[in-house]
């Protein structure tokens, strides 16, 4: 089978679908290629994600990607969620085809935007470099991004 029962199940019950009205961090991120769009609200207290809810407006391995994500870093410290990646999102999901691959890159990146988000509107400090989005920071290619 192309999907594993895991993607099946969290694209036809996505996990923290929705937004949140008062959230604390807001991270939004699209792919140019495909079109696709994932926004991703945070609800934080004592550095506890204690609520995170996704909009993705993509395929169904968008969607299942970030439903994962989102249960991965639910209830966890919000410095955690930057430690988040693609490649633990697939693994958690059984994995993806390979052409798909890029669509946990869409959620890590939605999770790092919503945490960075979060640090500005707190002025909380951070290092940049701790952050993988844009290209330069980014472990993998574009080409494997695309594949
Ligand atoms: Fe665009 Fe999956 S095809 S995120």
């Amino acid at each position: 089978m192309l999907y594993s029962e895991k993607v099946m199940d969290h694209f036809r019950n996505p996990r923290n679908v929705g937004k949140i009205e008062d959230a604390d961090g807001v991270g939004e991120v699209g792919n140019v290629v495909c079109g696709d769009i994932m926004r991703i609200y945070l609800k934080v207290e004592n550095n506890i994600i204690t609520d995170i809810k996704f909009n993705t407006f993509g395929c169904g391995s968008a969607i299942a990607s970030s439903s994962m994500a989102t249960e991965l870093i639910k209830g966890k410290p919000i410095s955690e969620a930057l430690q988040l990646t693609n490649r633990a999102v697939v693994e958690a999901l059984d994995g993806l085809p390979v052409h798909k691959i890029h669509c946990s890159v869409l959620a890590e990146e939605a999770v790092q935007a919503a945490v960075k988000d979060y640090y500005d509107r707190h002025g909380i400090s951070y290092d940049p470099l701790a952050f993988a989005i844009g290209c330069s920071a980014c472990e993998h290619t574009c080409e494997e991004e695309l594949a």
